[in-house]
């Protein structure tokens, strides 16, 4: 088991750096020039295990792809060219691969068997093979479509209305990648927006779609075109340092090159309902993505409701947020955050357990948490659950604890922050 030893900081934290590129950006960003006839070219793409993953799928497929560093050439002779895989497709940890992937591959004139890693093979399939089977799709899988593995004979589908009863990302954009390549109109209405990087990025790759409030609706027998591409950095692996400037009495951190599309700021609006002080500044768009930087400057914080349509806009932000909410005084109820039981693992059941052996008060609900502030954490031996937010949460927890801290099984950060361990010991200089 791999174990890493953690030392709290003594000093507090002066910092401006950067972090890897946007996690869902990268692989909408492959799949897109994958489908794509032609050569396009992406910079910044974040080089973690999950996006390496649809690297990998696409590769399987037929299509180019050369990778150095964060810089990829993605050569494709387009939808039609792309070739049955020999073997399985393995998805690994990576539910964005796995249904954006199942869109696309519903709707080919191809025969694919896929899987996931442990964690993967245990998170619902079913919101997306219920709505591809409304549109025609030949899906069949474990627990009747349920779970992974499952087997796709691609065939002709025709689009549909889809009133989403589940707040996931994924599952429109499995829809609209679906539409897009069926016959007829596609309409997806949602009850909360959730992120929109498919809708800001599809219009890049030339293809048309219209938005009007929470109804995203795309045309069939589109083909997208080849495009050059940015990915801004990862608010949501930027959200681990805001974090830490946050709890460390003192601090000042800036996160320069941020993306700040608003729906993924929700940890930004929290941090100010809870009194933060911190600064947005938006220098660019890059795309349909507003970039910029986020200034943070430690500051005493007071609980807070964190609830209703800002979840969707922190869902990945949540077990940090919970940390944070530990050094705050009073009170934070997290609710309406039943997703998380959905994560790579139970991230609701993972963080109550982490932060209650650090010695903090954590109530588990069954939507939420609720956490009484402020408390005084201690190093402990603890296990990140093979989830990369929950590591790193317990990595930024280390700060402040007293004495070491053990985590066990960190190895899974790797997922969406490679490189995360060094930026974290550049504060400790
Ligand atoms: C993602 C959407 C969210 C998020 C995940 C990435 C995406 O999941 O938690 O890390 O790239 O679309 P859901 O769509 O399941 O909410």
């Amino acid at each position: 088991m791999n174990e890493i030893t953690l030392s709290p900081l003594d000093h507090a934290i002066a910092a401006k750096m950067t972090v890897p590129g946007d996690k869902s950006i990268s692989h909408r960003a492959v799949i897109f020039s994958s489908l794509a006839k032609g050569t396009s070219h992406v910079s910044n793409f974040l080089a973690g295990e999950d996006c390496m993953r649809t690297i990998q799928v696409f590769r399987e497929l037929g299509v180019e792809i050369e990778q150095s560093s964060t810089e990829l050439v993605i050569k494709s002779e387009g939808i039609a060219s792309l070739k049955e895989a020999e073997r399985p497709v393995y998805f690994g940890n990576s539910g964005t691969t796995a249904r954006l992937v199942t869109g696309v591959l519903a709707a080919l004139p191809l025969f694919t068997t896929c899987y996931g890693d442990d964690s993967l093979a245990k998170r619902p399939m079913d919101r997306i093979v219920l709505p591809l089977q409304q549109m025609g799709a030949k899906i069949d899988g474990r627990c009747e479509g349920s779970y992974l593995p499952l087997a796709i004979h691609g065939t002709s589908l025709q689009g549909i209305t889809y009133d989403m009863p589940v707040k996931s990302a994924q599952v429109k954009s499995a829809i609209l990648l679906a539409g897009m390549l069926s016959s007829g109109e596609t309409t997806i209405i949602e009850q909360v927006k959730t992120r929109d990087h498919t809708e800001q990025m599809l219009p890049q790759f030339g293809v048309d779609l219209t938005v009007k409030d929470r109804k995203v609706t795309i045309q069939g027998g589109q083909e997208p075109v080849p495009a050059d591409l940015t990915v801004p950095g990862d608010i949501s692996s930027a959200a681990f340092f805001l974090a830490a400037a946050a709890i460390v009495p003192d601090s000042h951190i800036t996160i320069k090159d941020v993306g700040l599309n608003p729906t993924r700021t929700g940890l930004i609006k929290a941090l100010e309902m809870m009194g933060a002080d911190i600064l947005v500044k938006e220098t660019r768009r890059i795309g349909g993505e507003p970039v910029g930087n986020v200034e943070i400057k430690y500051k005493e914080l007071s609980g807070a409701h964190i609830e209703g349509e800002l979840i969707p806009s922190l869902i990945d932000e949540l077990p940090i947020l919970a940390l944070v909410a530990t050094q705050a005084n009073g009170k934070t109820i997290i609710g309406d955050a039943g997703e998380l039981r959905v994560k790579e693992t139970d991230r609701i059941a993972a963080v109550a357990q982490v932060l209650t052996s650090f010695g903090a008060e954590v109530e588990e609900k069954q939507d939420g948490l609720i956490i009484q502030g402020k408390s005084s954490l201690k190093g402990t031996v603890v296990d990140s659950y093979m989830d990369h937010r929950i590591g790193m949460m317990i990595a930024i927890a280390s700060l402040i604890a007293e004495g070491k801290t053990v985590l066990t099984n960190g190895q899974c950060i790797d997922i969406s922050y490679p490189g995360f361990f060094k930026d974290l010991e550049s504060l400790k200089k």
